[in-house]
Protein backbone atom coordinates (compact mmCIF):
# COMPACT_ATOMS: atom_id res chain seq x y z
CA UNK A 1 0.00 0.00 0.00
CA UNK A 2 1.57 3.47 -0.82
CA UNK A 3 1.23 6.69 1.19
CA UNK A 4 -1.04 8.96 -0.73
CA UNK A 5 -0.43 12.41 -0.74
CA UNK A 6 -0.21 14.58 2.85
CA UNK A 7 -3.34 12.80 3.87
CA UNK A 8 -3.38 12.05 7.40
CA UNK A 9 -4.39 8.41 6.97
CA UNK A 10 -1.32 7.06 5.69
CA UNK A 11 -0.76 5.46 9.39
CA UNK A 12 -3.90 3.99 9.90
CA UNK A 13 -4.13 2.70 6.10
CA UNK A 14 -0.48 0.78 6.35
CA UNK A 15 -1.78 -0.46 10.57
CA UNK A 16 -5.00 -1.78 7.93
CA UNK A 17 -3.14 -3.22 5.06
CA UNK A 18 -0.93 -4.86 7.98
CA UNK A 19 -3.29 -7.40 9.12
CA UNK A 20 -4.03 -9.61 6.33
CA UNK A 21 -6.19 -11.49 9.03
CA UNK A 22 -8.23 -8.94 9.73
CA UNK A 23 -11.20 -10.79 8.15
CA UNK A 24 -10.40 -13.99 10.00
CA UNK A 25 -10.30 -11.79 13.24
CA UNK A 26 -13.36 -10.28 12.32
CA UNK A 27 -15.42 -13.47 12.00
CA UNK A 28 -18.49 -14.62 10.45
CA UNK A 29 -20.93 -13.84 13.53
CA UNK A 30 -20.76 -9.88 13.16
CA UNK A 31 -20.09 -10.68 9.08
CA UNK A 32 -23.89 -9.37 9.23
CA UNK A 33 -23.23 -6.13 11.43
CA UNK A 34 -23.77 -2.93 10.30
CA UNK A 35 -22.26 -0.05 12.02
CA UNK A 36 -23.69 3.87 10.75
CA UNK A 37 -21.69 6.78 10.27
CA UNK A 38 -23.40 10.02 10.55
CA UNK A 39 -21.05 13.11 8.70
CA UNK A 40 -21.97 15.93 10.55
CA UNK A 41 -18.93 17.65 10.77
CA UNK A 42 -19.48 20.61 7.73
CA UNK A 43 -19.60 24.04 8.64
CA UNK A 44 -22.89 24.51 6.56
CA UNK A 45 -21.77 27.90 5.36
CA UNK A 46 -24.50 28.28 3.43
CA UNK A 47 -26.91 27.89 6.52
CA UNK A 48 -25.09 31.32 7.62
CA UNK A 49 -26.16 29.99 11.28
CA UNK A 50 -24.30 30.19 14.39
CA UNK A 51 -25.19 27.07 15.03
CA UNK A 52 -23.99 23.84 13.34
CA UNK A 53 -26.60 23.07 10.56
CA UNK A 54 -27.42 19.85 11.65
CA UNK A 55 -29.10 21.18 14.98
CA UNK A 56 -31.66 23.54 13.27
CA UNK A 57 -34.54 21.80 13.68
CA UNK A 58 -37.62 20.43 11.36
CA UNK A 59 -41.36 20.19 13.22
CA UNK A 60 -39.57 20.07 16.51
CA UNK A 61 -36.95 17.59 15.68
CA UNK A 62 -33.07 18.75 14.97
CA UNK A 63 -32.18 17.67 11.41
CA UNK A 64 -29.01 14.91 13.01
CA UNK A 65 -32.12 13.45 15.08
CA UNK A 66 -34.67 12.59 12.53
CA UNK A 67 -31.26 11.21 10.94
CA UNK A 68 -30.65 9.02 13.99
CA UNK A 69 -34.18 8.08 14.16
CA UNK A 70 -34.76 6.64 10.94
CA UNK A 71 -31.08 4.80 11.32
CA UNK A 72 -32.42 2.94 14.38
CA UNK A 73 -35.67 2.17 13.00
CA UNK A 74 -33.92 0.55 10.19
CA UNK A 75 -32.52 -1.82 12.72
CA UNK A 76 -28.86 -0.79 13.15
CA UNK A 77 -27.79 -0.07 16.63
CA UNK A 78 -24.84 1.02 16.56
CA UNK A 79 -23.67 4.81 15.55
CA UNK A 80 -20.99 7.12 15.31
CA UNK A 81 -21.51 10.58 14.52
CA UNK A 82 -18.62 12.17 13.24
CA UNK A 83 -18.41 15.80 14.47
CA UNK A 84 -16.01 18.93 13.55
CA UNK A 85 -17.90 22.02 13.39
CA UNK A 86 -19.90 23.16 16.34
CA UNK A 87 -18.58 20.16 17.76
CA UNK A 88 -19.26 21.43 21.39
CA UNK A 89 -22.98 21.97 20.85
CA UNK A 90 -23.53 19.22 18.92
CA UNK A 91 -21.91 16.57 21.29
CA UNK A 92 -24.18 18.11 23.86
CA UNK A 93 -27.10 17.85 22.08
CA UNK A 94 -26.37 14.19 21.47
CA UNK A 95 -25.84 13.38 25.18
CA UNK A 96 -29.64 11.43 25.28
CA UNK A 97 -28.65 9.75 21.72
CA UNK A 98 -27.18 6.49 21.96
CA UNK A 99 -24.39 7.44 19.41
CA UNK A 100 -20.60 7.38 19.84
CA UNK A 101 -19.31 10.91 19.05
CA UNK A 102 -15.89 11.16 17.23
CA UNK A 103 -14.35 14.50 15.51
CA UNK A 104 -12.48 15.26 12.32
CA UNK A 105 -9.72 18.11 13.64
CA UNK A 106 -9.84 19.75 10.60
CA UNK A 107 -12.39 19.78 7.90
CA UNK A 108 -10.65 18.36 4.65
CA UNK A 109 -13.92 16.85 2.83
CA UNK A 110 -16.98 14.07 3.24
CA UNK A 111 -14.27 11.33 2.53
CA UNK A 112 -11.64 12.40 5.46
CA UNK A 113 -14.75 12.55 7.40
CA UNK A 114 -15.29 8.76 6.82
CA UNK A 115 -11.87 8.13 7.65
CA UNK A 116 -12.29 10.43 11.06
CA UNK A 117 -14.91 7.24 12.44
CA UNK A 118 -12.19 4.42 10.80
CA UNK A 119 -10.86 4.04 14.84
CA UNK A 120 -14.02 3.87 16.13
CA UNK A 121 -15.11 1.58 13.17
CA UNK A 122 -11.98 -0.81 13.09
CA UNK A 123 -12.83 -4.57 13.56
CA UNK A 124 -16.44 -4.09 14.30
CA UNK A 125 -18.44 -4.56 11.51
CA UNK A 126 -17.63 -5.51 8.31
CA UNK A 127 -20.06 -3.52 6.67
CA UNK A 128 -20.79 0.58 7.38
CA UNK A 129 -23.86 2.81 6.35
CA UNK A 130 -23.14 6.07 5.77
CA UNK A 131 -25.48 8.50 6.01
CA UNK A 132 -24.60 12.76 5.65
CA UNK A 133 -26.14 14.43 8.44
CA UNK A 134 -27.81 17.04 6.23
CA UNK A 135 -30.53 14.43 4.25
CA UNK A 136 -33.41 14.46 7.57
CA UNK A 137 -36.14 12.89 4.82
CA UNK A 138 -34.72 9.60 4.72
CA UNK A 139 -36.71 7.12 5.66
CA UNK A 140 -35.73 4.35 7.61
CA UNK A 141 -37.63 1.14 5.11
CA UNK A 142 -34.87 2.86 2.43
CA UNK A 143 -31.94 2.36 4.56
CA UNK A 144 -33.36 -0.96 5.13
CA UNK A 145 -33.47 -2.03 1.53
CA UNK A 146 -30.29 -0.27 0.55
CA UNK A 147 -28.55 -2.57 3.05
CA UNK A 148 -29.98 -5.74 2.74
CA UNK A 149 -29.44 -4.85 -1.59
CA UNK A 150 -25.90 -4.33 -0.16
CA UNK A 151 -25.37 -8.12 1.91
CA UNK A 152 -26.95 -10.08 -0.47
CA UNK A 153 -25.29 -8.36 -3.75
CA UNK A 154 -22.21 -8.92 -2.13
CA UNK A 155 -21.43 -5.13 -3.71
CA UNK A 156 -18.47 -3.59 -1.85
CA UNK A 157 -20.17 -0.61 -2.38
CA UNK A 158 -24.06 0.27 -2.40
CA UNK A 159 -25.15 3.70 -3.31
CA UNK A 160 -28.80 5.48 -2.91
CA UNK A 161 -29.67 6.86 -5.92
CA UNK A 162 -32.26 9.88 -6.38
CA UNK A 163 -34.11 11.38 -9.05
CA UNK A 164 -34.69 14.47 -8.33
CA UNK A 165 -36.52 16.96 -11.08
CA UNK A 166 -34.10 20.17 -10.64
CA UNK A 167 -30.88 18.12 -9.46
CA UNK A 168 -28.34 20.81 -9.60
CA UNK A 169 -26.35 20.99 -6.37
CA UNK A 170 -26.01 17.42 -6.04
CA UNK A 171 -23.32 14.91 -7.75
CA UNK A 172 -24.93 12.88 -10.05
CA UNK A 173 -24.06 9.04 -10.55
CA UNK A 174 -22.38 8.45 -14.02
CA UNK A 175 -23.14 4.75 -15.44
CA UNK A 176 -21.67 2.86 -18.32
CA UNK A 177 -23.28 1.57 -20.96
CA UNK A 178 -24.52 -1.53 -19.43
CA UNK A 179 -25.68 0.14 -16.78
CA UNK A 180 -22.92 -0.26 -14.17
CA UNK A 181 -22.13 2.98 -11.86
CA UNK A 182 -18.79 3.43 -12.63
CA UNK A 183 -18.69 6.91 -10.91
CA UNK A 184 -20.24 9.90 -9.08
CA UNK A 185 -19.59 13.46 -10.99
CA UNK A 186 -19.76 16.16 -8.29
CA UNK A 187 -21.98 19.72 -9.68
CA UNK A 188 -18.62 21.19 -10.48
CA UNK A 189 -17.48 18.64 -13.20
CA UNK A 190 -21.22 17.88 -14.28
CA UNK A 191 -20.28 20.10 -17.19
CA UNK A 192 -17.76 17.83 -18.68
CA UNK A 193 -19.83 15.00 -18.11
CA UNK A 194 -21.59 13.40 -20.75
CA UNK A 195 -24.35 10.96 -19.50
CA UNK A 196 -27.60 11.02 -17.74
CA UNK A 197 -27.22 14.23 -15.30
CA UNK A 198 -30.45 14.03 -13.01
CA UNK A 199 -29.54 10.15 -11.22
CA UNK A 200 -28.31 11.71 -8.24
CA UNK A 201 -26.60 10.95 -5.19
CA UNK A 202 -28.17 11.54 -1.71
CA UNK A 203 -25.34 11.07 0.54
CA UNK A 204 -26.05 7.61 2.14
CA UNK A 205 -24.02 4.24 0.98
CA UNK A 206 -23.53 1.06 2.50
CA UNK A 207 -20.01 -0.09 2.12
CA UNK A 208 -17.63 -3.07 2.90
CA UNK A 209 -15.53 -1.19 5.38
CA UNK A 210 -12.34 -3.11 3.85
CA UNK A 211 -12.82 -2.02 0.62
CA UNK A 212 -13.88 1.40 1.54
CA UNK A 213 -11.08 2.61 3.58
CA UNK A 214 -8.84 1.10 1.29
CA UNK A 215 -10.42 3.35 -1.79
CA UNK A 216 -9.86 5.89 0.34
CA UNK A 217 -6.48 5.56 1.35
CA UNK A 218 -6.07 6.68 -2.36
CA UNK A 219 -9.05 9.66 -2.86
CA UNK A 220 -6.56 12.51 -3.46
CA UNK A 221 -7.78 16.65 -2.84
CA UNK A 222 -7.21 17.35 -6.86
CA UNK A 223 -11.25 19.30 -6.98
CA UNK A 224 -12.26 23.03 -6.62
CA UNK A 225 -12.57 22.96 -2.73
CA UNK A 226 -9.16 20.75 -1.92
CA UNK A 227 -11.57 18.14 -0.38
CA UNK A 228 -11.11 14.25 0.20
CA UNK A 229 -14.27 13.58 -1.35
CA UNK A 230 -16.14 10.34 -0.53
CA UNK A 231 -17.34 10.02 -3.90
CA UNK A 232 -14.13 9.67 -5.62
CA UNK A 233 -13.72 6.38 -3.89
CA UNK A 234 -16.73 4.87 -5.83
CA UNK A 235 -14.24 5.39 -9.49
CA UNK A 236 -11.21 4.04 -7.20
CA UNK A 237 -13.67 1.23 -6.49
CA UNK A 238 -14.31 0.95 -9.93
CA UNK A 239 -11.43 0.77 -11.31
CA UNK A 240 -10.17 -2.01 -9.20
CA UNK A 241 -12.94 -4.06 -10.66
CA UNK A 242 -14.98 -4.13 -7.55
CA UNK A 243 -18.86 -4.25 -7.63
CA UNK A 244 -20.93 -0.86 -7.32
CA UNK A 245 -24.82 -1.46 -6.63
CA UNK A 246 -27.32 1.14 -5.77
CA UNK A 247 -31.14 1.58 -4.61
CA UNK A 248 -33.13 3.99 -5.88
CA UNK A 249 -34.95 5.70 -2.56
CA UNK A 250 -38.96 5.09 -3.41
CA UNK A 251 -39.89 8.63 -2.53
CA UNK A 252 -37.78 11.49 -4.26
CA UNK A 253 -38.19 13.45 -1.39
CA UNK A 254 -35.42 11.46 0.73
CA UNK A 255 -33.29 12.79 -1.33
CA UNK A 256 -33.29 16.71 -0.20
CA UNK A 257 -30.29 17.13 1.54
CA UNK A 258 -30.21 21.14 3.94
CA UNK A 259 -27.64 23.48 2.49
CA UNK A 260 -29.28 26.73 2.84
CA UNK A 261 -32.71 28.11 4.78
CA UNK A 262 -34.84 27.49 1.51
CA UNK A 263 -33.80 23.73 1.97
CA UNK A 264 -34.86 23.52 5.55
CA UNK A 265 -38.06 25.08 4.45
CA UNK A 266 -38.35 22.48 1.81
CA UNK A 267 -38.06 19.47 3.80
CA UNK A 268 -40.38 21.07 6.63
CA UNK A 269 -43.41 21.27 3.64
CA UNK A 270 -42.38 17.55 2.75
CA UNK A 271 -42.40 16.18 6.60
CA UNK A 272 -45.06 17.98 7.24
CA UNK A 273 -47.56 16.56 4.47
CA UNK A 274 -46.34 12.75 5.39
CA UNK A 275 -47.13 13.64 8.73
CA UNK A 276 -50.40 14.83 8.22
CA UNK A 277 -51.34 11.76 5.98
CA UNK A 278 -50.36 9.54 8.83
CA UNK A 279 -52.15 11.07 11.13
CA UNK A 280 -55.16 11.16 8.73
CA UNK A 281 -55.13 7.63 7.90
CA UNK A 282 -55.60 7.30 12.03
CA UNK A 283 -58.77 8.44 11.56
CA UNK A 284 -58.48 11.93 12.24
CA UNK A 285 -60.08 14.96 10.47
CA UNK A 286 -57.60 17.38 9.29
CA UNK A 287 -59.89 20.39 7.92
CA UNK A 288 -56.96 22.41 6.47
CA UNK A 289 -53.90 20.57 6.02
CA UNK A 290 -52.45 23.75 4.49
CA UNK A 291 -52.84 25.68 7.83
CA UNK A 292 -52.25 22.60 10.28
CA UNK A 293 -49.26 21.71 11.57
CA UNK A 294 -48.73 18.92 13.49
CA UNK A 295 -44.83 17.86 14.86
CA UNK A 296 -43.38 14.45 14.79
CA UNK A 297 -44.51 12.07 17.44
CA UNK A 298 -47.82 13.40 18.04
CA UNK A 299 -50.42 11.11 18.78
CA UNK A 300 -54.21 11.64 18.10
CA UNK A 301 -57.30 9.16 18.59
CA UNK A 302 -59.67 8.64 16.15
CA UNK A 303 -62.40 10.70 15.00
CA UNK A 304 -60.67 13.84 17.10
CA UNK A 305 -61.34 16.76 14.27
CA UNK A 306 -58.26 19.06 13.98
CA UNK A 307 -59.49 22.65 12.46
CA UNK A 308 -57.41 25.29 10.71
CA UNK A 309 -54.74 27.07 11.68
CA UNK A 310 -53.62 24.18 14.22
CA UNK A 311 -50.29 23.96 15.76
CA UNK A 312 -49.70 20.83 17.83
CA UNK A 313 -45.93 20.30 18.77
CA UNK A 314 -44.13 17.98 20.26
CA UNK A 315 -45.01 15.31 22.95
CA UNK A 316 -48.85 16.09 22.95
CA UNK A 317 -51.66 13.29 22.96
CA UNK A 318 -55.03 13.67 21.98
CA UNK A 319 -57.59 11.61 23.20
CA UNK A 320 -60.69 10.62 20.86
CA UNK A 321 -63.55 12.46 19.43
CA UNK A 322 -61.88 15.65 20.52
CA UNK A 323 -61.91 19.56 18.64
CA UNK A 324 -59.09 21.25 18.68
CA UNK A 325 -59.03 24.79 17.17
CA UNK A 326 -59.30 26.99 14.83
CA UNK A 327 -56.48 28.74 15.49
CA UNK A 328 -55.23 26.67 18.81
CA UNK A 329 -51.63 25.91 19.75
CA UNK A 330 -50.51 22.65 21.82
CA UNK A 331 -46.93 23.30 22.60
CA UNK A 332 -44.57 20.47 24.30
CA UNK A 333 -45.83 17.88 26.91
CA UNK A 334 -49.91 18.47 26.17
CA UNK A 335 -52.13 15.35 27.18
CA UNK A 336 -56.05 15.80 26.10
CA UNK A 337 -58.51 13.31 27.13
CA UNK A 338 -61.55 12.31 24.93
CA UNK A 339 -63.99 14.58 23.96
CA UNK A 340 -61.94 17.45 24.74
CA UNK A 341 -63.25 20.88 22.98
CA UNK A 342 -60.21 23.34 22.92
CA UNK A 343 -61.29 25.94 20.81
CA UNK A 344 -60.15 29.78 19.02
CA UNK A 345 -56.52 30.80 20.35
CA UNK A 346 -56.21 28.41 23.05
CA UNK A 347 -52.79 28.02 24.24
CA UNK A 348 -51.57 25.04 26.52
CA UNK A 349 -48.28 24.24 27.73
CA UNK A 350 -47.20 21.35 30.29
CA UNK A 351 -51.03 21.14 30.81
CA UNK A 352 -53.35 17.86 30.98
CA UNK A 353 -57.26 18.17 30.27
CA UNK A 354 -59.42 15.72 31.60
CA UNK A 355 -62.39 13.97 29.38
CA UNK A 356 -65.32 16.18 28.56
CA UNK A 357 -63.84 19.32 29.06
CA UNK A 358 -63.78 22.34 27.67
CA UNK A 359 -61.75 25.29 27.11
CA UNK A 360 -63.40 27.16 23.96
CA UNK A 361 -61.81 30.85 23.82
CA UNK A 362 -59.13 32.64 23.74
CA UNK A 363 -57.16 31.01 26.71
CA UNK A 364 -53.24 30.00 28.02
CA UNK A 365 -53.01 27.62 30.62
CA UNK A 366 -49.35 26.21 31.47
CA UNK A 367 -48.46 24.11 34.15
CA UNK A 368 -52.15 22.88 35.10
CA UNK A 369 -54.04 20.06 35.37
CA UNK A 370 -57.85 20.22 34.46
CA UNK A 371 -59.42 17.41 35.61
CA UNK A 372 -63.03 15.80 33.41
CA UNK A 373 -65.96 18.20 32.78
CA UNK A 374 -64.32 20.66 33.73
CA UNK A 375 -65.50 24.29 31.98
CA UNK A 376 -62.89 27.09 31.27
CA UNK A 377 -64.58 30.66 30.59
CA UNK A 378 -63.08 32.68 27.87
CA UNK A 379 -60.33 34.92 28.39
CA UNK A 380 -58.92 32.86 31.55
CA UNK A 381 -55.15 32.85 32.17
CA UNK A 382 -53.15 30.95 34.43
CA UNK A 383 -50.17 33.13 35.62
CA UNK A 384 -47.89 29.98 36.12
CA UNK A 385 -44.24 31.80 35.69
CA UNK A 386 -43.33 34.26 38.81
CA UNK A 387 -40.20 34.85 37.59
CA UNK A 388 -38.04 32.44 38.82
CA UNK A 389 -40.05 29.14 38.88
CA UNK A 390 -42.88 27.78 36.70
CA UNK A 391 -45.71 27.06 39.56
CA UNK A 392 -48.51 24.27 38.88
CA UNK A 393 -52.74 25.25 38.74
CA UNK A 394 -55.01 22.16 39.49
CA UNK A 395 -58.24 22.54 38.81
CA UNK A 396 -60.49 19.65 39.33
CA UNK A 397 -63.37 17.66 38.40
CA UNK A 398 -66.68 19.60 37.57
CA UNK A 399 -65.13 22.83 38.60
CA UNK A 400 -66.13 26.01 36.29
CA UNK A 401 -64.14 29.26 35.76
CA UNK A 402 -65.71 32.70 34.47
CA UNK A 403 -64.47 34.59 31.47
CA UNK A 404 -61.59 36.70 32.29
CA UNK A 405 -60.73 34.90 35.52
CA UNK A 406 -56.30 34.87 36.54
CA UNK A 407 -55.42 32.00 38.30
CA UNK A 408 -52.01 32.74 40.25
CA UNK A 409 -49.89 29.54 40.85
CA UNK A 410 -49.55 27.51 42.83
CA UNK A 411 -53.15 27.39 43.45
CA UNK A 412 -55.79 24.52 43.64
CA UNK A 413 -59.64 24.95 42.32
CA UNK A 414 -61.34 22.49 44.14
CA UNK A 415 -63.48 20.15 42.93
CA UNK A 416 -67.34 21.49 41.48
CA UNK A 417 -65.91 24.94 42.87
CA UNK A 418 -67.21 28.14 40.80
CA UNK A 419 -64.72 30.89 40.09
CA UNK A 420 -66.58 34.21 39.01
CA UNK A 421 -65.91 35.98 36.18
CA UNK A 422 -63.12 38.50 35.83
CA UNK A 423 -62.03 36.46 39.56
CA UNK A 424 -58.23 36.72 40.28
CA UNK A 425 -57.05 34.33 42.63
CA UNK A 426 -54.12 34.56 44.43
CA UNK A 427 -51.26 32.06 44.60
CA UNK A 428 -51.92 29.74 47.09
CA UNK A 429 -55.38 30.86 47.74
CA UNK A 430 -57.13 27.40 47.17
CA UNK A 431 -60.61 27.13 46.91
CA UNK A 432 -62.38 24.27 48.34
CA UNK A 433 -64.49 22.16 47.08
CA UNK A 434 -68.38 23.11 45.69
CA UNK A 435 -67.30 26.61 47.18
CA UNK A 436 -67.82 30.00 45.07
CA UNK A 437 -65.19 32.87 44.67
CA UNK A 438 -65.58 36.13 43.16
CA UNK A 439 -63.71 39.45 43.15
CA UNK A 440 -60.07 40.80 42.98
CA UNK A 441 -58.53 38.92 44.78
CA UNK A 442 -61.30 36.26 45.18
CA UNK A 443 -63.78 36.01 48.08
CA UNK A 444 -66.31 33.76 49.29
CA UNK A 445 -69.48 33.97 48.43
CA UNK A 446 -71.75 33.91 51.05
CA UNK A 447 -74.29 31.12 50.10
CA UNK A 448 -77.77 32.52 49.97
CA UNK A 449 -80.03 32.85 52.70
CA UNK A 450 -76.69 32.36 55.14
CA UNK A 451 -76.52 34.57 58.04
C1 LIG B 1 -22.42 15.71 -0.92
C2 LIG B 1 -21.88 14.73 -1.96
C3 LIG B 1 -22.77 14.78 -3.20
C4 LIG B 1 -24.19 14.45 -2.79
C5 LIG B 1 -24.69 15.36 -1.68
C6 LIG B 1 -26.01 14.86 -1.15
C7 LIG B 1 -19.47 14.71 -1.56
C8 LIG B 1 -18.16 15.17 -2.05
N1 LIG B 1 -20.52 15.09 -2.30
O1 LIG B 1 -22.33 17.02 -1.47
O2 LIG B 1 -22.32 13.83 -4.15
O3 LIG B 1 -25.05 14.56 -3.92
O4 LIG B 1 -23.75 15.37 -0.58
O5 LIG B 1 -26.57 15.73 -0.20
O6 LIG B 1 -19.56 14.01 -0.57
N2 LIG B 1 -18.82 16.72 6.04
C9 LIG B 1 -18.00 16.44 7.09
N3 LIG B 1 -16.71 16.87 7.04
C10 LIG B 1 -16.20 17.57 6.01
C11 LIG B 1 -17.05 17.88 4.92
C12 LIG B 1 -18.36 17.43 4.96
O7 LIG B 1 -18.42 15.81 8.06
O8 LIG B 1 -15.00 17.92 6.05
C13 LIG B 1 -20.21 16.28 6.09
C14 LIG B 1 -21.19 17.44 6.13
O9 LIG B 1 -21.48 17.79 7.49
C15 LIG B 1 -22.40 16.88 5.40
C16 LIG B 1 -21.81 15.81 4.49
O10 LIG B 1 -20.50 15.55 4.93
O11 LIG B 1 -23.32 16.26 6.27
C17 LIG B 1 -21.79 16.27 3.05
O12 LIG B 1 -21.09 17.49 2.94
P1 LIG B 1 -21.65 18.70 2.10
O13 LIG B 1 -20.66 19.78 2.13
O14 LIG B 1 -23.04 19.03 2.51
O15 LIG B 1 -21.64 18.04 0.66
P2 LIG B 1 -22.53 18.37 -0.60
O16 LIG B 1 -21.87 19.48 -1.36
O17 LIG B 1 -23.95 18.53 -0.25
CA1 LIG C 1 -25.11 18.65 1.65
Amino acid sequence: MVAHENLDLGVKVRILAGQPNLRNILGDRILKDVIAVVLAAGKGTRMKSGIPKVLHRILGKSIIVHILDSIKKSGVNKTIVVTGHGRGLLKEALKKAAVKVVTQKELLGSGHALISAKKALQGRSNNVLVVCGDTPLLKSGTLKELIDKHKQSGASATILAGKLKDPSGYGRIARDGRGRIIKIVEEENVKFYEGSKNEINVGTYCFKALDIFEALGKVKRDNKKKEYYLTDAIDILNREGKLIESVEAEDPDEAIGINERADLAEATQVLKKRILEEVMAGGVTVEDPQTTTIYTGVKIGRDTVIHPNTIIESEVEIGEDSSIGPHARLRPDVRIGNRVVIGDFVELVRTRVGDDSRIKHLTYLGDTTVGRHVNIGAGTITANYDGKNKNKTIIEDGASIGVGAMLIAPVRIGKGAVVGAGCVVPKNHNVPKGATVAGVPARALKKEGAA
